[in-house]
């Protein structure tokens, strides 16, 4: 585990003042990640760079489409859906995916660029850079600039924290140990403090689980509650040596969230803010704020599960794609778990229903606020792309997702995976639940067999097929390694 692995950092909380003093600390970090990239990155004049490799698509429109991206994959949001349109559109367009060696970069650490396969540092010679970067982590972005291009598109998605909590107890039901002690999540939430230790194994799971994959830092009260299995440290850690030293204001005015955005001229005004103590305490909400605003920096959009197809129009709109490249099939889903999902904006919602999504949007505090502000931005978006142009796009996408289904399906629908024998395209099963998937239909021609397949395939073995595309087998290796389904990919999602 790395020094400034989550847990690590967790594990190192003592008493309240020095909770409160650590939390200052992550957020210096924390803001000196923020100065090495987003600004630099919204220079003028960066955008416009000619995609290397050569896309087959036909110039009709008149932007041309980005093909540099950053996904953070984030954890039970329909992230799998989207994965599956970028693995298809990088397969057909030849791009350079940066992959993980397994199936995530150190999750749950942060993420670190040499974990992605191929990564030399520092002008590693005429390979052309990566891509797309788009597999499981949790968000870093000093290190994921160390591999992806500063004009990269950013993007990811969120999920109302009440559906997300049910998708994450049944997921993680064994993983994280405050679920497993959980005899249901109404018993969690009803008193989650009875269960959850931080700290513990898989704890991010059961709270917060979006800002922690956002790779954003736990505001100081949070962490004082944290336990300690670890002797306390000293308040001068040594960790505060990351400080650069003589880099004057800079290092100052990211102790101060307004500072941050507006910041001031001089050095004295830093120097005030870093000597005041009452300064060091951040507020909970201005910290949120200042973490939101942060993520505003960085991300060029934040699409909304519960507005999965308007995201994609969004999505498609943003990228210079067309409509089909962004038209797929749902991934990953958890039988049931749909009428758990359209239950909670249902109007026959029973009181524990109600009690549940109140409760669980409560205990992921954070999660909430980054979900109302990421609905308000896509909200906003979509009346500046017209919502009447963008229903009729939204039909168009779900039209073509249900031909497509029709043509290349068994049932033109998700199954229980008993029915999937073909390993190719049987999802990797995880958790209490189990996770659907998809036969094709035999008699394609070989052309809609190709692209049925790709619709199909579950991210796992689209990984492995990228993989195997892009790092040939040598002559050495055994040809066939049936990697997919053996029990070394059960790291998967732990
Ligand atoms: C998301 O935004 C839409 C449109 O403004 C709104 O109807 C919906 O209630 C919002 N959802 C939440 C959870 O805030």
């Amino acid at each position: 585990m790395g020094p400034l692995s989550p847990t690590r950092t967790r594990r190192l909380w003592g008493p309240r003042s020095l909770g409160v003093a650590l939390g200052v600390f992550m957020t210096i970090g924390f803001a000196l990640q923020l100065w090495g990239g987003p600004f630099q990155k919204r220079l003028p004049g960066l955008q416009l760079r000619q995609p290397l490799a050569p896309s087959l698509r036909l110039a009709v429109s008149s932007c041309p489409p980005r093909q540099r991206l950053v996904f953070l994959k984030t954890h039970k949001s329909g992230s799998s859906s989207v994965l599956n349109l970028l693995h298809r559109y990088g397969d057909r367009h030849g791009l350079r995916f940066a992959l993980p060696a397994r199936y995530q970069f150190g999750y749950p650490r942060l993420f670190q660029a040499s974990r992605v396969k191929g990564y030399r540092p520092q002008g590693g010679g005429t390979k052309p850079p990566f891509h797309i970067l788009c597999h499981h982590m949790r968000f870093n972005l000093k290190e994921v600039l160390q591999v992806m291009p500063s004009d990269s598109f950013f993007f990811s998605i969120v999920r109302d924290p009440a559906a997300l909590a049910r998708s994450a107890f049944s997921y993680y039901k064994s993983t994280s140990s405050a679920f497993r002690k959980a005899p249901s999540l109404a018993a969690f939430l009803a008193s989650p403090r009875a269960f959850y230790r931080p700290g513990a194994r898989g704890d991010h799971y059961a709270r917060n689980l979006l800002w922690f994959d956002f790779g954003l830092p736990f505001p100081p009260e949070m962490k004082t509650k944290r336990g300690n299995p670890h002797s306390p440290r000293d308040p001068n850690l040594p960790q505060l040596n990351i400080l650069p030293s003589g880099t004057g204001p800079r290092a100052h005015h990211t102790l101060d969230p307004n500072g941050l955005f507006h910041p001031a001229p001089t050095v004295a005004g830093g120097h005030r803010q870093t000597s005041s103590p009452a300064s060091l305490d951040l507020g909970s909400s201005s910290f949120i704020q200042w973490s939101l605003a942060w993520l505003d920096s960085v991300f060029d959009l934040v699409l909304v599960a519960e507005y999965f197809d308007e995201s994609l129009v969004l999505l498609a709109d943003a990228l210079c794609w067309g409509l089909d490249d962004v038209v797929g099939f749902m991934h990953n889903a958890q039988a049931g778990g749909e009428q758990g999902r359209s239950a909670v904006s249902n109007s026959r919602l029973t009181t524990e229903d109600m009690q549940l999504t109140a409760r669980a949007r409560a205990w992921n505090h954070l999660d909430w606020a980054l979900y109302v502000h990421f609905n308000r931005s896509l909200w906003a978006r979509i009346n500046q792309y017209g919502l009447s142009r963008l229903e009729s796009a939204v039909a168009e996408l779900r039209a073509r997702r249900e031909a497509l289904a029709k043509h290349c399906l068994v049932g033109g629908e998700a199954l229980d995976p008993k029915y999937i024998t073909d390993r190719r395209f049987r999802p990797f099963q995880f958790g209490s639940g189990k996770v659907l998937g998809y036969v094709l239909r035999s008699g394609l021609s070989l052309a809609d067999q190709e692209e049925c397949e790709r619709l199909a395939t579950p991210e796992l073995q689209y990984k492995d097929k990228l993989d195997a595309k892009q790092f040939p087998p040598t002559v050495s290796l055994p040809r066939k390694t049936s990697r997919v389904l053996s029990p070394q990919t059960s790291d998967h999602k732990v």
